[in-house]
């Protein structure tokens, strides 16, 4: 039946979701015309990466005191992956410490051109999205730093069930990243690298989502004011 809707104020259409407007080609795009060097890969703030290396490896070994099957005392772990490894910043200055092998996982294969498979740590060098991303065998870490923003919500949530899979018993998952400091508590769309920087409560909630749980938190110290905040989680299946 026509009726009319005089009267009646047009409905707001619902604004779109922050993460449906990533577009992986814009973001392979934008990365590609990067130079591959740290300051490329920090967007300009080289002088972060000493400070965080030293909160990841400070946030790691609280992990591992703190664990029955991975215990400091067991040594290095077998296998970590550095996922959206960039240059590969946190396997040469960190995970290759802590790691026998560590497998490179980053779309951008000039960025991952002068690591050699077999070199300094290095395991397989895989240049794929995270979306697109079946690892093979298992993994006691793997490690997911200022990348999965730019995946999906619904992506990053298939993307960690699949890592879970792969996880050894005791391993971990750690995502480190940005959160979002938005006004109204959203998420935020970054139109550069065609990425979405999450909040605390997104993230918390989309791991409840892939059956994990948080094990250990920690904000990262001592970062340059006014970047955004960086947190830490080590996740687990629950
Ligand atoms: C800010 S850099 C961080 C690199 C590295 N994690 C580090 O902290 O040094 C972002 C990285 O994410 C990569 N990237 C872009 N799209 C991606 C995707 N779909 N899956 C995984 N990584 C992606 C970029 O190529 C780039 O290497």
């Amino acid at each position: 039946m026509p009726s009319s809707n005089a009267g009646i104020p047009n409905p707001i259409p619902a604004p779109a979701a922050p993460d449906s407007h990533i577009d992986h080609a814009t973001a392979i795009a934008y990365w590609s015309s990067t130079e591959p060097t740290v300051n490329g890969v920090l967007g300009g703030y080289p002088q972060v990466s000493r400070i965080d290396l030293q909160g990841s490896s400070n946030f790691f070994a609280k992990l591992r005191r703190s664990s029955k099957t991975h215990p400091p005392s067991a040594g290095k772990l077998r296998r970590a992956a550095d996922c959206g490894a960039g240059i590969g910043r946190i396997t040469t200055g960190f995970l290759s410490n802590v790691a026998e092998t560590v497998d490179i996982i980053e779309p951008v294969k000039e960025f991952t051109d002068k690591l050699k498979a077999g070199e300094g740590g290095v395991g397989e060098i895989v240049n794929v999205g995270l979306e697109g991303w079946s690892p093979k065998g298992q993994y006691d870490l793997v490690w997911n730093q200022w990348c999965v923003g730019q995946l999906t919500d619904a992506q990053f949530v298939e993307y960690l069930r699949r890592v879970t899979a792969a996880l050894s018993a005791g391993g971990w998952i750690v995502v480190k990243e940005n959160l979002s400091n938005h006004h109204l508590g959203e998420d935020v769309f970054d139109e550069l690298d065609s990425s979405v920087t999450r909040t605390d409560e997104k993230f918390r909630a989309l791991f409840t989502k892939a059956g994990l749980k948080i094990v250990a938190t920690e904000l990262q110290r001592g970062m340059p004011k006014g970047l955004f905040e960086v947190r830490a989680y080590a996740l687990q299946p629950v």
